[in-house]
């Protein structure tokens, strides 16, 4: 696996791989990697010719009171973890390679931006479309890999390619758990033994929602009522949302019939949490 710092370079690479006529399939992540990342890095190794990760904590896409700085940053480990996964290419640029002094141009996806967790984190996906942006012009990929994790992301990211006409397939893979249910996230080092603990309630949450769906129920309101109370079962876990929507316009639905997006986020102690399920439309 080569390490490439500079844009240039990594877009010359690229290149060529796609001169020679390979696919090149990308992983977009900010590092501290884990499973839930290495199971994109597969899809990407099962789908395309040459495979290119890139780590890049995005200052954009953090608010002034979020843990840019304490994100944890954990290079070696994850360059282990890419190489045994046969990565070719980790594009590691520093914030000047990506951000030149003064740049001011933004993407910006309107609406949808401040749906789900863009309401909380207000200018998060302009920065996550931004970086994404960016990344894709670089890497120029045939095939971009994300999570069905950060769902919102995942919806933003398709309307994004759609929108601007960006030449990329973007594949979204399911999401890979501990096996108490909870979502793996670079976050989670952030929890102590008790708050590990208590976390495991976002995934209940889901699951009671997807029992009583599973029973017929179809009507949305009641469905995040019960959402909602399995939340509130643990008082020191502060709910953000718990919300029931579409899951490409992220607009709430009052019926689920059609399919729906089962979302919650929630603050455990200091550390804000996120999860989802997908429920397929039945055609009642
Ligand atoms: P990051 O949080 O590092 O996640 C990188 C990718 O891994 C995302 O597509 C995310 O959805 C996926 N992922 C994270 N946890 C997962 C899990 N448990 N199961 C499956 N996939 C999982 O998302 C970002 O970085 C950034 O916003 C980025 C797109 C890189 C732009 O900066």
């Amino acid at each position: 696996m080569l390490t490439v710092h500079s844009a240039a370079e990594m877009t010359a690479l690229s290149r060529e791989g796609r001169r020679a006529g390979k696919r090149v399939g990308f992983v977009p992540t900010m590092g501290a990697l884990h499973q839930g990342h290495t199971s994109l890095v597969r899809a990407a190794r099962s789908r395309a010719d040459v495979v290119v990760a890139s780590i890049f904590v995005n200052p954009a896409q953090f608010g002034p009171k979020e843990d840019f700085s304490r994100y944890p940053r954990t290079l070696e480990a994850d360059s282990a973890l890419l190489r045994a996964e046969n990565t070719d290419y980790l594009f590691y640029p520093s914030v000047d390679e990506m951000y030149p002094p003064g740049a001011s141009a933004w993407v910006n996806v309107e609406g949808i931006c401040d749906k789900l967790d863009g309401r909380s984190r207000p200018g998060h996906f302009r920065g996550v479309a931004t970086v994404v942006s960016k990344l894709f012009h670089i890497v120029q990929p045939d095939l971009a890999f994300f999570g069905q994790k950060d769902a919102a992301q995942a919806a933003i990211i398709r309307k994004l390619v759609r929108d601007l006409s960006f030449d990329v397939e973007v594949v979204v893979c399911p999401i890979v758990r501990e096996p108490d249910g909870l979502a793996l996230s670079s976050r989670n080092v952030y929890l102590t033994p008790e708050q590990r603990k208590q976390a495991t309630v976002l995934y209940r949450s889901l699951m009671r929602v997807q029992n009583l769906a599973d029973q017929g129920e179809r009507d949305a309101g009641p469905l995040a009522e019960v959402g909602r109370q399995v939340m509130s079962e643990i008082p020191s876990v502060r709910l953000d949302y718990f919300e029931i929507v579409a899951p490409d316009t992220l607009d709430p639905v009052s019926d689920i019939s059609g399919g729906a997006l089962i979302a919650v986020a929630a603050y455990v102690g200091e550390t804000r949490l996120i999860d989802n399920i997908l429920l397929s439309g039945t055609g009642a």
